[in-house]
């Protein structure tokens, strides 16, 4: 029998998300719930010729405009197929076997994921139980061979952020291990490290088209680093990753920003209603500077989760995390989708443990005085 590699043999098997998500409230992906603006569309469209789809991607424009977008040079950029292949691009490029990554815990899967593929070793650095993470007990995990570091700042399935103090602090004090930092949420969050990667050797940045936006089915991410570090992963890069229909929709997207910005802008203000309305109610949740948050609404989480699907409103149950039992995590959208999922909630009001007064989490955010939900 042909054996895969050993790494592979010892890999879990991978559940992908689920499936006939068509037609229903999708809060549990964290992707824009809204949609990508018609002039995407449109351009899609205009890409539809036979001559087009049967020629191989062209780069260079796209590589322009998307690097004019983000401020830096073509040789600081990579695009790659979504987030996902800027990290099995890492792997390839740094990772041998017994090499070792660096993660919190809990976090955005997919690093371990192909670190282990790789044939890589994995320390998880476990979020405290107010769900703070100091860069001191990220770097106390760090060792002779620590390749890699990642941070989703924010993180999923947290909200939370790293401050730019202690992404400064990790730069430097793991000075050959690459600290790589995940922006998928960048646009909710405002706040970046990008300028950074001309001063910082060890510091990668992620960005992807999935989030605000609305361009996940077509598998955008951007790696954006120094030269010398985008020189040897320029060389180890599935030369054709990128399909021209996500390019031409890419720059189509930049070209109407200010869609996404807005977008981002009313998610905001819909994640502080969200978090005034768990207020009320006395449902614990962890401040996010994200397109979601995540809820503590006790023991019947998964029996809520499916009473929602039942109302075709999909969340994500994050029960199957032994550190998260009684946790889901919502997706924030419009606000007319707000508002559905408030009501659909409350038809479970019964379900939901309350603890009025017993928790600190909530003290960290503060709200509009508009409420959709009133
Ligand atoms: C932190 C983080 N990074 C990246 C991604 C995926 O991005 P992409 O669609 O570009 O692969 C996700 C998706 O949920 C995420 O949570």
């Amino acid at each position: 029998m042909v054996r895969p590699r050993k790494s592979v043999e010892r890999l879990k098997p991978y559940h992908p998300p689920r499936e006939g998500r068509g037609g229903k409230l999708r809060l549990d992906f964290n992707e824009n719930t809204v949609g990508c603006p018609a002039n995407v569309v449109r351009a899609l469209r205009r890409m539809l010729s036979p001559e087009l789809l049967s020629s191989y991607p062209e780069y260079e424009d796209a590589k322009k405009a998307i690097a004019k977008y983000f401020g830096v040079s073509t040789e600081e950029l990579l695009l790659t197929n979504g987030t996902d292949d800027a990290i099995k691009m890492i792997c390839d490029t740094f990772v041998d076997p017994g090499d070792h990554l660096v993660v919190p815990a809990p976090t955005f899967p997919v690093y371990e994921f192909f670190h282990t593929v790789a044939g890589g070793r994995t320390t998880q650095v476990r979020y405290d139980e107010n769900f703070q993470l100091s860069a001191k007990r990220l770097l106390a995990a760090v060792n002779k061979r620590t390749r890699w570091m990642a941070i989703a700042n924010p993180n999923n399935p947290t909200g939370t952020m790293l401050s730019q103090a202690d992404l400064r602090a990790l730069l430097k004090g793991a000075p050959d291990t690459l600290i790589v930092v995940d922006e998928a949420y960048q646009d909710f969050s405002g706040e970046t490290v990008l300028p950074w990667i001309r001063k910082y050797k060890n510091l990668v940045v992620t960005r992807t088209f999935s989030k605000a936006f609305g361009l996940a089915a077509l598998r955008l991410g951007c790696i954006l680093t120094n030269s010398e570090i985008a020189e040897p992963m320029r060389r180890a890069q599935n030369p054709f990753a990128v399909n021209s229909l996500a390019l031409a929709s890419a720059m189509e997207a930049i070209q109407h920003a200010d869609y996404a910005a807005r977008y981002a802008e009313e998610v905001c203000a819909n994640r502080a209603e969200l978090c005034r309305y768990l207020d009320s109610i006395g449902i614990p949740y962890v401040p996010s500077r994200s397109n979601f948050v995540l809820t503590r609404v006790g023991s019947k989480a998964p029996e809520i989760a499916r009473r929602l699907r039942e109302q075709k409103i999909l969340v994500r149950d994050w029960s199957y995390d032994p550190h998260l039992k009684g946790y889901l995590r919502f997706t924030i959208g419009s606000t007319a989708q707000m508002r559905r999922l408030l009501r659909g909630l409350a038809k479970f009001r019964d379900m939901l443990e309350s603890q009025n007064g017993a928790h600190t989490w909530r003290n960290f955010v503060t709200y509009s005085s508009s409420g959709w939900f009133a």
